[in-house]
């Protein structure tokens, strides 16, 4: 059997399609089959059976076997996790309830007193965390253009410094950060420092932070990991064993973890991620150089364009990018915009991001309401940007709507 097998595998071993850069198997086989042996359940089952249960037999009271309480861990969690970790190339990953969720978890390895330095375009819902949850807790927050020139970061490091955290690509203006580069200074300051790198925008697929010195990895699993839009979810990645061990105490101790079903849709959601992410990037790179060119649009932003200021870094520290496209309408006029979105047919205006649908939001009025107006000044969130999440649908089908939403947006208007 083995000798039949190899054969045709040396023979493909030499082409060059099959040659592997890194060492061990490729994300698309880790998602289908780590943690998921069939072996691990009764019957065998090839697709990993939701355990509902919220509690497990003990054969002597105080000696569980493997799970004693579905809050501590469930072997659909357990799965799922696996799974995760082995995506990032991570030793460990804990899953949440939310990506908020997994954000507030780690604050609890914070104190009063202590301080975090966070990327200045930080998703609305981190900085408002920062802001007005953990700032009456008495831990302060400092945010600061960690894109324009990395070595900077240095200049807001105090001994008080607990925790560095990194949002690259940001949402919504797409800006890098680069990863390496910030967390060698900041471990070089102080190598307790916590670095995170909130990995939602890019996944495991396009680009892997522990890889460059990242302590922490986090993602919003409501997005593009689990791709569906029909989950909630938030997952912490990590190799330390003294973190994981603080974290997973913590996880348990406050309990904001998911249901097994949720972990279910997520684990099947991660086996399509490959696939999915080649299309997200193949149509949003097509739309985001149609954009570029059209008389409407004063500018596009996306990683992947030659024009984006941070290019070389791109091709640096990812592999590609996902279907997020920031984009700013000729005037830059909140009702052309708001036009726009009202004509659009195929992209529905929503919040969130990252599922097969196409979406479109204003941040200013949605996603990122709640960061201050001046902030969202300074940063560029003007009322006119728009986001946009380009989905499966047929690419030619989606540039077909967005050119006549933009005939429409820019009618009987004096700059058309
Ligand atoms: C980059 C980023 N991080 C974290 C979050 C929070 O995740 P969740 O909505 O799952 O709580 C979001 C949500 O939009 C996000 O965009």
């Amino acid at each position: 059997m083995e000798g039949e097998l190899s054969a045709p595998l040396q023979k493909a071993d030499k082409d060059e399609e099959y040659q592997r850069e890194t060492p061990g198997t490729g994300i698309e086989t880790d998602a289908i089959h780590v943690g998921q042996e069939p072996e691990r359940w009764p019957g065998q089952a090839v697709v990993p059976p939701i355990s509902m249960a919220t509690t497990f037999k003990q054969l002597e009271p105080g000696k569980p076997v493997l799970y004693e309480y579905s809050r501590c861990g469930n072997p659909t969690r357990q799965c799922l996790e696996e799974c995760l970790a082995s995506l990032e190339k991570a030793k460990y990953a804990l899953t949440f309830s939310s990506g908020l969720g997994a954000t507030t978890t780690l604050m609890f390895m914070l104190k009063s007193g202590d301080h975090i330095v966070s990327i200045d375009d930080v998703y609305g819902g981190t900085g408002r965390l920062f802001r007005r949850c953990m700032a009456q807790m008495g831990v302060e927050s400092s945010f600061v253009d960690m894109s324009t020139d990395p070595s900077s970061i240095v200049k807001h490091l105090k001994p008080t410094t607990r925790l560095v955290w990194i949002e690259t690509p940001t949402n919504p203006l797409l800006k890098l950060a680069d990863i390496k580069e910030i967390t060698t200074l900041v471990h070089k300051y102080d190598p307790k420092i916590m670095v995170l790198v909130d990995n939602t925008f890019a996944t495991s697929f396009y680009q892997r932070p522990l890889e460059l010195g990242a302590d922490f990895v986090l993602h919003s699993l409501t997005k593009y990991m689990n791709g569906h839009s029909d989950v909630v979810m938030g997952c912490i990645m990590m190799n330390n064993e003294e973190y994981y061990k603080q974290l997973s105490f913590l996880q348990y101790a406050i309990g904001a973890v998911p249901s097994p079903f949720d972990c279910y849709l997520v684990n099947r959601g991660l086996k399509t991620l490959a696939v999915r992410m080649r299309q997200h990037m193949s149509s949003a790179l097509r739309i985001a150089k149609y954009l570029e060119k059209h008389k409407y649009i004063e500018r596009v932003i996306y990683p992947g364009l030659e024009s984006h200021p941070q290019y070389e870094l791109y091709k640096k520290q990812m592999s590609g990018f996902s279907g997020m496209i920031s984009l700013y309408l000729k005037g830059d006029e909140v009702e052309k915009s708001q036009r726009f979105l009202k004509h659009l047919k195929l992209f529905t205006t929503a919040e969130s991001l990252g599922g097969y649908e196409s979406l479109v939001e204003l941040p200013a009025i949605m996603t990122h309401a709640s960061v201050p107006e001046e902030h969202r000044r300074e940063l560029g969130i003007t009322d006119g940007l728009i986001r946009i999440s380009v989905g499966l649908e047929d690419v030619r089908d989606l540039l077909n709507d967005i050119e006549s939403a933009l005939q429409y947006a820019f009618s009987d208007t004096k700059n058309n």
